[in-house]
């Protein structure tokens, strides 16, 4: 993938739809993080929704905006910076392949009790599901493991035709989530 042909691609683009959904859950909106956040579109649009916002990635194509702590890492390396009450990672995750679990099992760590997770993951039905794509699939049962500490407040499994940001047709299969961490008994 050329990654910062994708970050200028999407660099003006609005905030996802979900995670904008998944603010409503944010009981104190404190800290976020958006983790693999590209050209920031989501992190742009933390900034006066949150006190502080956290973003990672291992490209940096743009200035981060103003107001977002920004962390150049690659995910191999991956330590959350802090405990937060949301955590955002849209067409993130998959890209961690090899690192995935490690990576969702630092995540978890470092959300909140009653912190909001808001991401997707891709199924494997995707069309980019080929022996030499570096890029992670899951089954539904797996999801269901990766969230046993949260409750799911919002799911939708994607399955459509349609093109990516470059402009190529191909089939999608994805896990939408919004989900919030269970209180500690
Ligand atoms: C599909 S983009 C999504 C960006 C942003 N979250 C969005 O939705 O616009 C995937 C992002 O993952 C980052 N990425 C890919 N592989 C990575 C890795 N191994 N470690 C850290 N970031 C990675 C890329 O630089 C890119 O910004």
């Amino acid at each position: 993938m050329n990654w910062k042909n994708y970050i200028n691609l999407t660099k003006n683009k609005p905030p996802h739809e979900n995670t904008v959904k998944g603010f409503d859950y944010v009981k104190t909106p404190n800290s976020v993080l958006d983790v693999a956040a590209g050209g920031f579109r989501d992190s742009k649009w933390f900034v006066g929704h949150f006190k502080h916002i956290y973003a990672m990635d291992m490209v940096l194509a743009i200035e981060p905006p103003i107001g977002v702590s920004f962390r150049k890492t690659e995910f191999k390396d991956f330590k959350s910076p802090g405990h937060f009450d949301m955590v955002n990672a849209q067409y993130a995750l998959p890209f961690a392949e090899d690192y995935f679990y490690p990576v969702w099992r630092e995540i978890i760590k470092s959300i909140k009790p009653e912190g909001v997770f808001v991401g997707n993951f891709f199924g494997i039905k995707d069309g980019w599901n080929t022996p030499d794509s570096k890029i992670k699939f899951i089954t539904k049962p797996e999801f269901d493991r990766m969230f046993r500490d949260f409750n799911i407040v919002y799911f939708e499994e994607v399955k459509k035709e349609d093109k990516t940001i470059s402009g190529f047709l191909k089939f999608w299969h994805l896990y939408e989530v919004i989900a919030v961490k269970k209180p500690v008994n």
